[in-house]
């Protein structure tokens, strides 16, 4: 499966005027639900420093503002049409000078080490071709004690849901987010994407090898949604 940034950006830049939309009706607005669960083990401080990585239209970090008192954000991401986006919602909220937006790659970031306090990611590591390289940079930018909140789609364990999950997700899905978005390429890839990507305890393992400990590994909704709380040990 190609992730290059070419070919991921590219995709995003496409569907990024009907994204919203689509997200809150593929997933029965169950999305919202759990970016604000994911807020709530980050537990953002007054005045901390946050990162949203893969911040696309922005509404993990225009969320973790309205919850997490006086915290400023940094929203970084490679399509400048998701960004656009996050930037108009974040004006028309007058939120300007506490989320900050940054063009650049996950698996390079334009940050020094120890930049942040936290950081967080939404929907985003599934698209990303070497997880294990990125959650070594999340490593690398967050201060000692620093929490990184991950969140992203999986597949349920229990067989039965499993299979009345696929059913929806492999037969109706794709037509679904193809009818809406005029986009049907995004919506297989997505499709694809979730089928391909490691198992819960894949991804924990990764966090472990990245130097991270692994807080808490939460399947959401009977697991079609995983979140993933890891904190990088003082040293
Ligand atoms: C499914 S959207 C998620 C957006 C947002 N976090 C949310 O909760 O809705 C994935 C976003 O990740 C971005 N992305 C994927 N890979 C990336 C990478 N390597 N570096 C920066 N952004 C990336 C895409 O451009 C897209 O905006």
């Amino acid at each position: 499966m190609d992730k290059s940034r070419e070919t991921i950006g590219g995709m995003f830049d496409r569907i990024a005027p009907s994204y919203d939309l689509l997200n809150k009706v593929l997933s029965l607005y169950l999305d919202v639900l759990w970016r604000k669960k994911a807020l709530k083990h980050l537990a953002v401080k007054d005045d901390e420093q946050v990162l949203d990585i893969a911040t696309g239209t922005g509404d993990l970090a225009l969320e973790a503002l309205k919850t997490g008192g006086a915290c400023r954000v940094c929203g970084l991401d490679f399509s400048e049409e998701m960004m656009r986006a996050a930037a108009a919602k974040r004006d028309r909220l007058g939120l300007r000078n506490r989320y900050l937006l940054v063009a650049g790659d996950a698996l390079r970031m334009p940050f020094k080490e120890r930049s942040f306090d936290g950081a967080m990611v939404a929907f985003g590591v599934r698209n990303m071709p070497d997880v294990g390289g990125f959650f070594r940079e999340a490593h690398r930018i967050l201060r000692d004690g620093g929490r990184l909140a991950v969140l992203e789609l999986s597949l349920p364990a229990n067989p039965f849901i499993r299979e009345c999950y696929l059913l929806y997700f492999k037969k109706f899905l794709p037509h679904i987010g193809g009818l809406l978005s005029g986009r049907s390429t995004a919506y297989h890839y997505l499709r694809d994407s979730v089928l391909d990507f490691y198992a819960p305890r894949q991804v924990e393992e990764l966090l472990c090898n990245s130097g991270f400990t692994v807080l808490r590994s939460i399947p959401l909704s009977f697991g079609v949604c995983h979140l993933y709380l890891a904190e990088k040990p003082s040293s």
